[in-house]
């Protein structure tokens, strides 16, 4: 991963996750073995990523798609790749967290085996959390 994909990749996890506090372009970069992403061919430009996150558990984490990349299956196509390498690294249990007015997202990590936890509030933005589960044995 160069320097300007790492920036790519943080600002269009800021545009579209809002999270807080923002990724960095250095921690991108810093993490650059636990994203992946997709870029358009001829421009480079990348449009959609997710990182993998190692913990003690594997934590699905950034998910985000361009708006000019949206609902072209780019997102359950991540999902996908995602659950598969970290099946090849050992991880018996893939998990994360959305929104919970996030309606898109959880149907899809829903339709990808992932099962709801439980919830909880973000005490620095506010905002609820469902937290969901993928068992990846067998
Ligand atoms: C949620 C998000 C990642 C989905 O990405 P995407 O590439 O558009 O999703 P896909 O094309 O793979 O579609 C996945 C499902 O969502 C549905 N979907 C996608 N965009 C939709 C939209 N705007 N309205 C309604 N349904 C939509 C698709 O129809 C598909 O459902 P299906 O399998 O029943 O047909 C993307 O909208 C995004 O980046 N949102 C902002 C950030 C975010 O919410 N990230 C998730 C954090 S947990």
């Amino acid at each position: 991963m160069t320097c300007k994909q790492a920036e790519q990749i943080a600002n269009l996890i800021n545009a579209r996750n809002g999270l807080l506090p923002h990724v960095t372009t250095e921690d991108v970069f810093k993490n650059q073995t636990e994203y992946l992403f997709r870029s358009i061919e001829i421009t480079g430009e990348i449009y959609a990523c997710v990182r993998i996150k190692k913990l003690s558990w594997y934590l699905a984490a950034h998910l985000a798609v361009a708006k000019t990349h949206q609902n072209q299956g780019n997102a359950a196509d991540l999902l996908e790749q995602c659950i598969a390498v970290a099946k090849d690294q050992g991880a018996r249990l893939l998990s994360c967290t959305v929104k919970a007015e996030n309606s898109i997202s959880k149907r899809l990590f829903l339709s990808k085996g992932f099962m709801y936890v439980n919830s909880f509030v973000n005490e620095i933005t506010g905002n609820r959390l469902n937290v969901y589960h993928k068992d990846l044995n067998g």
